[in-house]
Order: structure tokens, then C-alpha cells, then sequence
């Protein structure tokens, strides 16, 4: 592997980098838009998936998504869920209902 290579990886995969974009990010020194983009916030997985979901949607012309946890426990992914789901609305223009499922005992709903 070429040592410029090595060193793209480095720089954007080790977790150096991503510390300082995260401090910078909770510095507001990244626009919200771009922390989801980047992964720069705690669950950069539902992020993903959310920000994803949105470009489907408006590349086919639906005007809300609808996001489900399966799991919720005690409800922090649901947070984050909502918290990302208002930015990524308000970026796409785009609505987002959700919601989430507890073991056994159906879903928590949320808008
Ligand atoms: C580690 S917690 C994660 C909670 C939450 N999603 C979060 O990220 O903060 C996993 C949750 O999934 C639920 N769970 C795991 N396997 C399940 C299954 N097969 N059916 C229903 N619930 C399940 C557990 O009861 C627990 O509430």
C-alpha cells in the first residue's frame, strides 16, 4: 500500500481526526447539515440511514419517511432518532414520522 494511501486512511479512519472533528462539531464549527453528513455525531449509523432514507425519498418523489427502532429499551436511540430526523427534515424538506418498538410491548410512538 502506498504510503499516501496509508496516510489518507490514517488521517480518516483513525480516531485522531474524527476526536478533533467531533470537538470541532460540538463547537459549532461544522454546520449541522455537514455533522450528519460526516458521521460527526453520536450514532453515525442512524444518521446514515436517516440522511440516506431522505435522498431516496425526494429522488422519488415521496414527501415523508418513516423510521423505525426495533429495541428501544430506554428510549436514547429514539432520541437521537428524532434529533436527527428534525435536521435531516428541515435540510431535504422533507417530513419524517417515526417511531419505535419495545420488547413486547408494541410501539412508542413519536412525531
Ligand atoms: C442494547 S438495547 C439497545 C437500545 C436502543 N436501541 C439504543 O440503541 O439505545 C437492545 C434492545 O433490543 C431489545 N431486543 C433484543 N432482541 C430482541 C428481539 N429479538 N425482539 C424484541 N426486542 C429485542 C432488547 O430488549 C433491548 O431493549
Amino acid at each position: 500500500m502506498k504510503f499516501t494511501k496509508t496516510l489518507e486512511q490514517g488521517l480518516t479512519r483513525g480516531l485522531g481526526l474524527r476526536y478533533v472533528l467531533r470537538v470541532a462539531s460540538k463547537a459549532r464549527l461544522i454546520p449541522e447539515s455537514k455533522q450528519l453528513e460526516l458521521g460527526l455525531v453520536d450514532r453515525p449509523h442512524y444518521a446514515y440511514g436517516l440522511r440516506r432514507a431522505a435522498v431516496e425519498a425526494k429522488g422519488l418523489g415521496y414527501s415523508f419517511v418513516t423510521a423505525i427502532e426495533f429495541g428501544v429499551a430506554g428510549g436514547n436511540g429514539l432520541l437521537a432518532l428524532e434529533e436527527y430526523a428534525r435536521r435531516i427534515s428541515r435540510e431535504f424538506t422533507i417530513d419524517y414520522q417515526g417511531g419505535g418498538f419495545r420488547h413486547g410491548s408494541g410501539s412508542t410512538g413519536s412525531r
